[in-house]
């Protein structure tokens, strides 16, 4: 089920506890940490009667509000999904950690007021802010792969609020996986 290539042979965190804290630690890492190897996350959507999945930058994490924060054009087809249905799965791999967290996570999408205007402010200064200024909603067919850019930005912020931690750990000494959750943190069999 799981490569053996990629076990970690690092000390192991015994406590569930310390587990979790470390998982919390780790993503406040990912989000500003540019090459961390969850800065990119999949994010799993529910688009009608099917699935829909793609990655996502981290760019920002609340511990305490136990919430990430990435951007996206507030046209997208995710950002319409996520409106007619909150609920998502964000996944990320860590081969170094030999970590796999699956969170479950309820979706919010932001398209202006202060948080959004304030991230505008800051990230329109940078070479990202190329991707929000698209005239057209992605997915849009165009004739060039590189069509030109307007000036008007179409920028949000979406918050994904962590319902449910889905731990696994691939390790030469033997897989572990553990759920942390409103019931609180419980081992379950890999
Ligand atoms: C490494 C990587 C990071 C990405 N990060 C984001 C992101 O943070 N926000 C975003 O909207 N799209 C991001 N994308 C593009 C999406 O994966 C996707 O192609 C696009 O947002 C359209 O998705 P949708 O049709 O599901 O809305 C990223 C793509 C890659 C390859």
């Amino acid at each position: 089920m799981v490569d053996e290539r990629s076990c970690t042979m690092s000390p192991r965190l015994e406590q569930l506890e310390a587990i979790e804290t470390a998982i919390w630690h780790e993503l406040e890492s990912a989000a500003h940490i540019r090459n961390h190897p969850w800065r990119v996350a999949v994010l799993a959507t529910i688009d009608g009667e099917v699935a829909d999945a793609r990655s996502v930058v981290i760019r920002d994490i609340d511990p305490a509000a136990r919430t990430l924060l990435s951007y996206l054009d507030p046209r997208s087809p995710k950002a319409r999904q996520i409106a007619a249905h909150p609920l998502g799965t964000l996944v990320m791999w860590s081969a170094p950690l030999g970590w796999q967290l699956r969170l479950r996570v309820h979706l919010t999408v932001q398209a202006s007021g202060l948080e959004v205007s304030s991230r505008w402010a800051r990230l329109k200064m940078t070479p990202g802010a190329q991707d929000y200024l698209s005239p057209l909603p992605p997915g849009s067919p165009v004739e060039r792969p590189d069509p030109e850019r307007g000036s008007r930005e179409h920028f949000g912020v979406m918050a994904a609020r962590v319902t449910a931690l889905d731990w696994v750990e691939v390790h030469a000494q033997g897989h572990r996986r553990a759920v942390f959750d409103g019931d609180g943190r419980r081992w379950v069999t890999v």
